[in-house]
């Protein structure tokens, strides 16, 4: 089918945490590619994304963090807009569920469905919180784990082993809102009854597109369709969410699966009053790049949705990728296993597109995949900088010192079999490029690219134009042969920036810059030519295109990896976390038993002279006063701190400072910059009292 337009959806993300190089590299860098490939086609193509803000995610870490749901979804939606626009995801709008469209747009879907009796209400038992007075999705309600005895175990799942679980399962379930012990309660939810899509999926999907769907798309959909399909709850209980249109619905939102892929039609609606073209007219092609873990969402659920409202295209592909883990190891936003996007551009800064190379080179196209930083080190040193760069640099240099630094004439009568070879290897080049991106092969397309500019490297090295400069005092007619072997390799350079535009639109940027064309010259259309730089025009030395990464940088990214998952998730509502240090090794209990803490009291506490930072303090210890010298001066003046409750290493050698013999130390904790405060019993217990 001939489309008219194009309309490219990546999945929403929630903003209930920064995005990883993971979700680039599983969705928003294919989908970005095939946008601008398909644009530097010339064709109308919409590219829609947004924050998915609604969902049980989003109120635990605002529970976590002790903010609201809306101080959540606002500092990660704006940290999440950015970090996209720095690696040049260039969506054409860029909304979020909490915007008055969606809110309408999605209560009115639903609506819709509603008064054609689509749904059926069922009551079904749930647990509810009496202290909190509200209902507990599964995630709410944490125990311990049956399998693993992680005593933070979900409803729904246990992150530390895996299971899959049922609050049910849980031992000693409580609320994760309020610790109370959860109840059981009636409450009504409003279901979709997703059994009666049933034979209208299984054509669509098993019979329409089992050929043209990637075969881990296809595999998923084909078991849950086997499996048979059963009623879905498209509601919620919650104060967090689209509400329920409906009289009878207080306290009722949307299910965050029901409502963030209409999404895609509010975004779009945001972004053009021609929406309905996008979203109606037989001649869109509907494109949604996601993660495997939201096929069912996109391939079953969304569809049936779309088919029950009517009037709504349905996608003609789902390309999701699969996972990419981080050295070895499963990406984990609760272990801080991840490698951060914000974090990346501020420690590689103008390298987006080094990473982005690297994600598509190594894309979990086909199966998970993993992302190292050697791995990362070698891609950019031994074929980004060393082919690419290396043959962009080589051709501009050849060309300042062979031919005056400017672009040499072709000269027909000595053109050769190789310059024709040449001009084939591109034309064969862009279409393997095209068909492979056609069909989501990414990886295989910035290969061919990639090749194309070795066969630069060969071109060159073959026609050996530095040798030729050798025999001009003799025969300075061979000038010629030396400005066809440039010619050809500056045309061939324009052509690499038009076929490398869509993987890495930075670098094609920098080389029009090069070669002084405009931004036009990277329509694909041009792809092919060889006279996409006129004879004579003067050109600028070369910049570097891609520096080389040191292995003290690998080596540093590997250990901020390893020191960070020791702390919790980044927060972007406070202030950055204090750099966690190295892991210490771990010790024998037997070892740790040998500490003797102790509560004390602090009874007087006067200044050490000639020491800024030293308090001379009188701890009572209950069986006996001790003298103790600590480090807090800067920090507590003595009258602030007498009468305190604190924790005293109590067994530590005795030692002096300033000639004041001090028997103890007393525990700190250090805060936000540094800020010192006293590791105090909760409640007061008898001075020597022991701490274990
Ligand atoms: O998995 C996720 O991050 C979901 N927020 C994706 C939603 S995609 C779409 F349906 F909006
Ligand atoms: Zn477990």
């Amino acid at each position: 089918m001939d489309y008219k337009r194009y309309l490219i959806t990546a999945a929403l993300p929630y903003a209930n945490g920064p995005v990883h190089i993971g979700h680039l590299a599983g969705c928003y860098l294919p989908a970005d590619i095939y946008v601008r490939y398909q644009k530097a086609q010339k064709r109308d193509v919409k590219f829609v994304c947004g924050s998915d803000e609604h969902g049980v995610p989003i109120t635990i870490r605002a529970m976590k963090e002790g903010i609201t749901p809306q101080q959540v979804v606002d500092n990660y939606h704006a940290l999440i807009k950015s970090s996209f626009e720095q690696m040049g995801i260039a969506f054409d709008v860029y909304s979020r569920t909490s915007s008055p469209t969606h809110h309408a747009t999605s209560q009115a879907f639903f609506k819709k469905l509603y008064d054609e009796g689509m749904f059926e209400t069922k009551e079904s038992e749930q647990y509810f919180d009496e202290e909190k007075q509200v209902f507990l999705a599964d995630r709410y309600i944490i125990g311990t784990c049956p399998f693993c005895g992680n005593e933070n175990a979900y409803g729904d799942q246990c992150e530390k082993c895996g299971s899959a679980l049922s609050p049910e399962q849980l031992i000693n379930p409580h609320s994760a809102l309020s610790r109370s012990t959860p109840v059981k309660r009636k409450t009504k939810h409003w279901y979709f009854p997703l059994n009666q899509y049933e034979d209208f999926l299984k054509e669509w999907i098993i019979e329409g597109k089992k050929d043209q769907w990637k075969a881990n798309v296809y595999g998923q959909c084909k078991s849950w369709l086997d499996a048979g399909l059963q009623p879905r709850a498209m509601t919620r209980d919650s104060n967090w969410g689209v509400p329920v249109p409906l009289p009878d619905a207080a306290g009722k939102v949307l299910y965050v699966w029901f409502d963030a892929p209409i999404g895609y039609i509010s975004a779009t609606k945001e972004l053009t009053n021609l929406w309905s073209d996008y979203w109606q007219k037989e001649d869109t092609k509907l494109v949604h790049f996601i993660g495997k873990d939201n096929i069912v969402f996109h391939c079953i659920i969304f569809p049936a949705m779309l088919k029950a409202h009517g009037g709504y295209l349905l996608p003609e592909n789902v390309p999701a990728n699969e996972f990419l883990n981080i050295e070895g190891d499963k990406v984990s936003t609760s272990r801080n296993w991840a490698v951060w996007v914000h974090e990346y551009v501020s420690d590689f800064p103008d390298m987006q597109d080094a990473l982005r190379y690297v994600l598509c080179a190594n894309a979990p196209e086909t199966k998970d995949n993993d992302f190292t930083w050697k791995d990362f080190q070698d891609r950019v040193n031994n074929e980004l900088a060393a082919i690419l760069g290396n043959y962009v640099n080589r051709v501009f240099v050849l060309m300042h010192k062979l031919c005056g630094g400017r672009v040499p004439a072709f000269h027909k009568e000595v053109s050769d079999e190789r310059d024709v070879q040449l001009e084939q290897d591109i034309l064969a080049a862009k279409q393997k490029v095209e068909n492979s991106i056609e069909e989501y092969r990414f990886r295989d397309a910035l290969f061919e690219v990639i090749d194309l500019a070795r066969k630069g490297n060969k071109y060159m090295q073959e026609k050996e134009p530095w040798i030729v400069a050798k025999t001009l005092e003799v025969h300075p007619e061979n000038q010629k042969l030396i400005d066809n072997c440039l010619h050809h390799c500056l045309q061939l350079t324009a052509n690499l920036a038009i076929l490398i535009q869509p993987f890495l639109p930075h670098t094609a940027a920098k080389m029009c810059k090069m070669m002084k064309v405009v931004d036009r010259m990277l329509e694909w259309a041009n792809a092919g030519r060889m006279d996409l730089l006129k004879a004579n025009y003067p050109l600028p030395a070369p910049e570097i295109l891609f520096r080389k990464i040191e292995d003290a940088e690998v080596a540093a990214q590997v250990q901020k990896l390893k020191d960070r998952s020791l702390q919790n998730q980044p927060k972007v509502t406070e202030a950055a976390a204090p750099a966690a240090s190295p892991a210490k090794e771990s010790i024998a209990f037997d070892d740790f038993a040998k500490v003797e803490l102790r509560v004390g009291k602090i009874v007087s506490a006067q200044k050490v002279e000639k020491a800024d930072k030293l308090l001379q303090l009188q701890v009572d210890m209950g069986s006996e006063m001790r003298t103790i010298v600590s480090g807090i001066a800067l920090h507590f003046s003595p009258e602030d701190i007498v009468g305190k409750q604190v924790v005293v290493v109590a067994n530590l050698a005795p030692r002096k400072m300033r000639g004041i013999e001090s028997n103890g130390m007393i525990l700190m904790a250090e805060g936000e910059g540094g800020k010192l405060t006293f590791v105090s019993p909760e409640s007061v217990v008898p001075a020597g009292s022991e701490v274990r």
